[in-house]
């Protein structure tokens, strides 16, 4: 009988899984316990265990590296940069993982600004797992900005690149094997806005990320100069930071830019420009639901008005976490933006738009939020949101972690494409993992449902400035096709004047899996590496509790009927017995 109630117990599971679509469940206290609070200020595979961990800001003024893990609390605090271990008075403005020498282990650099506005860079050392707290590298030049890490020559190593304060010409700084070495950047002085959100992605699909310097110029090839992007931006009074994904799933990158209309930030609006086009076009600017009309916040400097992208619902179009605010009264909370077919006249060229769900309660509960990212929690596949509020009288925001429980058919790759430097015979063994690795491109092709073919893209790691929280690795949805993926393409940055593309493609890779590329030797694409992670979702475990609760099943019931068989077989046999006794008789 027990098996029977194992079947209604799945079958239950089943049917409560398919009912519980797009909604949303507060999975803080199991992520963090006691420890939600701070800033959430980069992600990055710090441990080199494949797992994500979380880098987070207390009191402007320390770093705590939250480690992923297996039990409860999923992220503790393992690796701490305290006041001490920092000149007295910084304040941390943000922070950004990578592996700046070379060793295949993941440093830590700070930005820090000081009495006069500048911005100073310090930079931990990574080693054997932890960091060298004792050792603190102090760049000698400070910038105007905060900097952009890239990679700027093309060895796969992350640079530094910034405006100086002594002139305004750009400056890049090298610090592989940890020996400093800064040069002038662009040939031409450029004037940077300030925030800047500058970013370094490939914009004509020729797989070699360019720079992007906004409403400037954007910077090809060897970085000279091309005009693919608008240079100036659309008529409005408030500007935020531009953001560049594949807003309409044809393979470029679009440069989407959130705006106010007026100096008060009463209307806000979001643009976007084509790579190739010079118009920007309005993807969504209505923002009035009901009798309230929300909008940006252009309070602080600090936090400027940003867009937070990641395709929740797997359709392989890119949605957008933002922060709104009631322009009537004071509420300020975070809000899911969706991307939808377009069906307005003014977004028609672009084919797309984006609808705000208005009835996300799970997002409203949250009272002044201040930012929203999306951040794959359980490393499923699936986009989860960590959004982080300000509480009265608390120095330090209050993280909320929300889980997507979102369970529809859909299909997701996830691509994290490593340094290369060195495959299985990295300096100390060490393991390849666990390098943030800015430039990277990753483009898929396929056949969708319809029987379409479909592109996506995007780049990985392109900004690093101003709380931009990209994560570690691309993750593309593929919507509800399960066929396998047809084209897979990864491409790397080259040296800046190399002809040769540095690109390589992948065919009949499995959907729900994860992809680590290992792009050893850089200029060999052909001898790259991929290691491939299968990734089973809930519906698959569920699928299989289901089909070995049937087997359990039917053998029962065989064995049910054997045994009955077998006691007919018996009492027809003891029948004939008696029956031989009666005829003896
Ligand atoms: C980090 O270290 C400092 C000094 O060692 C200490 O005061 C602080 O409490 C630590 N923070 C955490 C969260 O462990
Ligand atoms: C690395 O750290 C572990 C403890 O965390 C220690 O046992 C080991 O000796 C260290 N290895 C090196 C090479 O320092
Ligand atoms: C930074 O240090 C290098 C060598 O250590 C030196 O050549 C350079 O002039 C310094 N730059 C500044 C701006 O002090
Ligand atoms: C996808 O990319 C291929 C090759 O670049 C191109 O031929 C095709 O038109 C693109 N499809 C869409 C829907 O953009
Ligand atoms: C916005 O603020 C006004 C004034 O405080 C209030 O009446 C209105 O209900 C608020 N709207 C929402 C959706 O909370
Ligand atoms: C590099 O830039 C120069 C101009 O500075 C240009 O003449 C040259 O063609 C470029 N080379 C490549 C490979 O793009």
């Amino acid at each position: 009988m027990w098996i029977f109630k194992f079947n209604i117990v799945a079958f239950m599971l089943l049917f409560v899984w398919q009912c519980n679509t797009v909604a949303l469940q507060d999975v803080t206290s199991d992520l963090f316990g006691v420890e939600n609070y701070g800033t959430v200020a980069a992600f990055g595979d710090f441990y080199a265990d494949k797992q994500t961990d979380i880098f987070i800001i207390r009191e402007q003024s320390e770093v705590l590296i939250f480690f992923a893990d297996s039990n409860k609390p999923y992220f503790k605090p393992k690796v701490n940069i305290s006041k001490n271990n920092l000149p007295r008075g910084t304040i941390i403005t943000s922070v950004v993982p990578g592996d700046y020498d070379g060793d295949s282990q993941m440093d830590v650099l700070l930005t820090a600004q000081s009495s006069t506005k500048m911005t100073t860079v310090f930079i931990f050392w990574g080693h054997n797992q932890t960091l060298d707290l004792g050792g603190r590298f102090t760049l000698n030049m400070t910038f105007a900005d905060q900097p952009l890490v890239m990679d700027f020559n093309g060895d796969m190593i992350p640079d530094i690149f910034g405006v100086t304060d002594q002139d305004p010409l750009t400056k890049v700084c090298y610090l592989t094997n940890r020996s400093p070495e800064c040069q002038n950047a662009l040939t031409s002085p450029v004037k940077m806005r300030i925030p800047n959100s500058n970013a370094f992605i490939d914009l004509n699909k020729d797989f070699t990320a360019g720079k992007s310097v906004k409403f400037k110029q954007c910077f090809d090839g060897n970085f000279t100069r091309a005009d693919i992007m608008p240079t100036e931006s659309p008529a409005v009074k408030i500007v935020g930071q531009s953001t560049f994904v594949d807003f309409d799933g044809d393979g470029y990158q679009d440069h989407l830019l959130p705006v106010c209309e007026d100096a008060a930030c009463q209307r806000s609006a979001i643009y976007l420009a084509k790579s190739g086009s010079k118009e920007w076009v309005p993807v969504l600017s209505d923002f009035q639901r009901r009798d309230t009309i929300w909008s940006f916040v252009a309070a602080k400097p600090s936090q400027p008005l940003t867009l937070h992208h990641g395709d929740y619902n797997l359709d392989g179009f890119p949605d957008a976490l933002v922060i709104l605010r009631n322009t009537s009264g004071s509420g300020q909370h975070a809000f899911l933006l969706e991307n939808v077919p377009c069906n307005s006249a003014s977004c028609h060229s672009v084919g797309r738009m984006l609808r705000i769900h208005w009835d996300q309660s799970d997002l409203g509960a949250i009272q002044n939020a201040v930012m929203a990212t999306f951040f794959d929690i359980y490393e499923d596949g699936i986009l989860d949101m960590l959004v982080l509020s300000q509480a009265e009288g608390k120095n330090d925001l209050i993280i909320h972690a929300l889980k997507n429980n979102f369970e529809a058919d859909a299909y997701f790759v996830k691509v994290m494409v490593l340094s290369g430097l060195c495959s299985n015979d990295c300096p100390e063994g060490v393991k390849p993992f666990g390098v943030n690795q800015p430039g990277p491109y990753v483009m898929y092709t396929t056949v969708d449902s319809n029987g379409d073919l479909k592109n996506a893209s995007a780049g990985q790691l392109s900004q690093s400035a101003y709380f931009s929280l990209q994560l570690p690795y691309t993750l593309l949805g593929l919507g509800r096709s399960a066929n396998f993926l047809d084209h897979l393409f990864v491409g790397i940055p080259r040296h800046p004047g190399e002809m040769d593309i540095r690109k390589k493609e992948w065919t009949a890779i499995i959907p729900n899996s994860q992809l680590i590329v290992i792009p050893y030797p850089h200029n060999k694409p052909r001898s790259w590496s991929a290691k491939l992670y299968l990734t089973p979702s809930n519906s698959v475990l569920l699928t299989a509790i289901a089909l070995i609760g049937v087997c359990v099943f039917i053998l029962v019931i065989i064995g049910i009927l054997h045994w009955q068989e077998k006691k007919a077989d018996d009492r027809e046999k003891r029948q004939e017995a008696h029956r031989f006794h009666f005829d003896a008789m």
